[in-house]
């Protein structure tokens, strides 16, 4: 393991020596009561720190929708328009071996900051899910679910050369051979109203409150990420999202009483995630403070709940 550059103290701030500071990652924004920090930082030299102050493992839980490498300039439909494929500079192709060479190295250190009974979910599509089951193989995760998230409206696919693509495919790892997963089944059989949850879940694009505060282009509904996390951790548990984008994972955390560690690279992005997350922190101060959702039946299963009802009656994203 590569020395860390930087040295992650006990209150979750970050030191580094002076001539470092331009470059160094920084903890961004905090909420110390319910356990959300965000940093602005690039997650491999973040996660190399991390690792040195936490050789045990850090984390329980960790959700990562890393850069698909889809953005080649071609044509899709968006909003009824023909728009090229551009959702930034951090998402152009790089070719199979650069991009097989990034997922073992984010994948290497996600695995490192892991406790031995944790578990990564990972997001990708067709770009990148191969590459990112290949090298947990490599890694010795061992891949417990390959779920489908099927988009009930994906836009059209304008070529007309091939199938219009309406999934995505999340995969669930635990950290190695001997780890011993957590799996609330008896919940999720729960919110499946008595049956077996099964690893095809229909879901629609986020919803347009989610994007009141600005637009990520690639962000992901909040009840994705929250059945997720119902599903394999418990109240109180630590996550880490590496790449956090508009923070949709640390909302997931704050409805369903999880800690949060999220890392964004890009600052706008990295801004537009506090604002979503400080109004989300506001609107749930009462309920908060309160007690009223510590209390069973927990948020996350009613929001849950909640999020399955709106899967039923969709709003248009
Ligand atoms: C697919 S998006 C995540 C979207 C997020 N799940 C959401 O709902 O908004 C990937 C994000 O990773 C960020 N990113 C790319 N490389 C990174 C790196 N090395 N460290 C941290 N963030 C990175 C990009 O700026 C982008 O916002």
């Amino acid at each position: 393991m590569p020395p860390a550059r930087f040295e992650v103290l006990e209150d979750g701030t970050i030191a580094v020596e002076q001539s470092e500071e331009k470059q160094a990652p920084g903890l961004a924004w905090r909420d110390e009561p319910r356990g959300l920090s965000l940093y602005h930082g690039n997650c491999l030299e973040l996660l190399d720190a991390i690792a040195a102050k936490y050789p045990e493992g850090r984390f329980d839980c960790i959700f990562a929708d890393p850069p698909y490498f889809l953005s080649n300039g071609g044509i899709t439909c968006h909003a009824g328009k023909r728009v090229k494929v551009d959702k930034g500079k951090w998402d152009k192709p790089r070719g199979a071996d650069e991009t097989h060479n990034f997922n073992l190295e984010w994948l290497r250190r996600c695995q490192r900051v892991l406790k031995p009974n944790g578990a990564i979910w990972v997001t990708g599509t067709l770009h990148v899910i191969f590459s990112v089951g290949y090298a947990l193989q490599q890694l010795g995760f061992r891949i417990l679910n390959d779920i489908t998230w099927e988009k009930p409206n994906p836009p059209p696919n304008l070529g007309c050369r091939c199938f219009t693509h309406s999934t995505e495919t999340v995969l669930w790892a635990a950290k190695n051979e001997l780890s011993k997963h957590s799996f609330n089944y008896a919940l999720m059989r729960r919110l499946n109203r008595g049956k077996q949850m099964k690893t095809v879940w229909t879901m629609p694009a986020p919803y347009r409150a989610e994007k009141s505060f600005g637009k990520h282009p690639t962000q992901k509904p909040i009840a994705l990420i929250e059945r997720c996390l119902l599903a394999s951790t418990n109240e109180g548990d630590l996550v880490l999202d590496p790449f956090l984008g508009s923070g949709t994972t640390a909302i997931a955390c704050l409805h369903a009483k999880r800690r949060c560690v999220g890392i964004e690279l890009d600052a706008a992005h990295l801004e537009l995630a506090k604002q979503r997350v400080v109004a989300e922190v506001e609107a749930t101060r009462d309920l908060f403070t309160s007690g009223k959702i510590m209390k069973s039946p927990s948020q996350g299963e009613a929001s849950l709940a909640n999020s399955l009802r709106a899967v039923r009656q969709p709003e248009k994203p």
